[in-house]
């Protein structure tokens, strides 16, 4: 690596202005991100976005068109720099797991150790308890990878990774072929061995709430640059944009007219927090913040449900004043108690906490 000053504040990756086209078509424009130690970090993105080309570029299997790749203040990327991706001590877990068919699971997980470090006898074990970690037993050892499921063979691919004790995990979408009970456990097994380690983790997700609750930090890519960076809770109480709202989670947009800190809107006034904007907007509520509640000051008629196990969704016409006194206006949210709910049913509501208030044009549509 070039020796770099190092970043003052402990950066494990600092990626500046990092741009890549293919066929004239520009994917990342500039992107701009830091990641400090021992953390991880969540990418998500619509398909199409440049998530694993970002994560290519930093694992170094492809090299930015324009703008720098530091690792822990050493340049790696960058005008007549390119470090190999193997002298960058980064486990890289592709999308598609890509094991070797050759080898057996053992000898997959193995091919990651250092053999100085382990030599044949404790090598076993360590395969063994890495296999372990990713809740696989001993006995898938000896298989081929084509004898294993495709969520299976994600795990190994994983523990290959683990074994070589990276500094830096890249992980795009490991969790993807997995069912949701063993998905979650897994994620778990995996956080917590990474945590363990503290390995600074980038994970690539599509599922919402495996970047949520997976990471410490989110980083949400759209038009070839991040639209928001920050800790999970913040991005999604407070997404700087709708269409940042709408990935992240469900949405209730309603119109409405922002008067200082308060909104008025279809569900009385509503307050915002640090409002950057006044009169027509936007009003961003999530659906759990809306409750059926019997001394509720907002009346609204249930026009449709929908039954998920352990809540049921109930879309709700609004009879409370829109900005213009208009009312009528539909929202989606979400109760536990399928009963209460009932097409017809006139119910009253409640809004618990703040909502978000982006400028703009009025909602054409409604989200749900
Ligand atoms: N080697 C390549 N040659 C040409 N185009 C490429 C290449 N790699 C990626 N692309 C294009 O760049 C864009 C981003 O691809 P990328 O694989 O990074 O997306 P992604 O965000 O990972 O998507 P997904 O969520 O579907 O995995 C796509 O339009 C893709 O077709
Ligand atoms: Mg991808």
């Amino acid at each position: 690596m070039t020796t770099h000053p190092a970043t003052p504040d402990g950066n494990h990756l600092d990626l500046v202005d990092v741009a890549r086209s293919f066929n004239g078509v520009e994917v990342l424009k500039g992107l701009t991100l830091s990641v400090q130690g021992g953390i991880t970090t969540a990418i998500v993105g619509p398909s199409g976005s440049g998530k694993t080309t970002l994560l290519r570029i930093i694992a170094g299997f492809d090299s930015p068109d324009s703008g720098t790749v530091s690792l822990q203040g050493n340049l790696v990327a960058g005008p007549g720099v390119l470090v190999p991706a193997h002298r960058r001590n980064i486990g890289y877990v592709a999308q598609d797991g890509a094991l070797f068919p050759h080898l057996s699971v053992g000898e997959n997980v193995a091919f990651g150790l250092d053999r100085r470090a382990y030599p044949r006898r404790s090598a076993r074990a360590r395969v063994v308890r890495l296999l372990g970690m990713v809740s696989l037993d001993s006995s898938y050892a000896d298989r081929r990878p084509d004898e294993l499921s495709g969520g299976q063979q994600q795990r190994v691919a994983l523990a290959r990774a683990l074994a070589r004790g990276p500094s830096l995990m890249l992980l795009d979408e490991p969790f993807s072929a997995l069912d949701a009970g063993l998905r979650v456990a897994t994620r778990k097994a995996v956080a917590a061995t990474l945590a363990e380690t503290g390995v600074t983790t980038i994970l690539v997700t599509h599922d919402q709430s495996e970047a949520l609750s997976f990471s410490d930090q989110v980083a949400v890519l759209r038009e070839g640059v991040l639209a928001q960076v920050g800790n999970p809770f913040v991005v999604y109480t407070r997404p700087v944009d709708r269409q940042t709202a709408e990935f992240l989670g469900d949405a209730v947009i309603l119109e409405a007219d922002l008067q200082g800190s308060l909104a008025y809107c279809a569900l009385g006034a509503i307050p915002v927090r640090r409002p950057s904007c006044q009169g027509a907007v936007q009003l961003m509520l999530r659906p759990e913040q809306i409750r059926i509640t019997e001394h509720g000051t907002i009346a609204g008629t249930v026009l449709e449900t929908d039954f998920f196990g352990p809540e049921v969704t109930v879309t709700i016409r609004l009879e409370g004043p829109g900005p213009a006194g208009a009312g009528g206006e539909v929202i989606t949210i979400r109760h536990w108690n399928a009963a209460m709910a009932r097409i017809g049913t006139r119910l009253r509501l409640s809004v618990v906490g703040e909502g978000v208030a982006f400028p703009g044009a009025p909602a054409a549509t409604r989200s749900v």
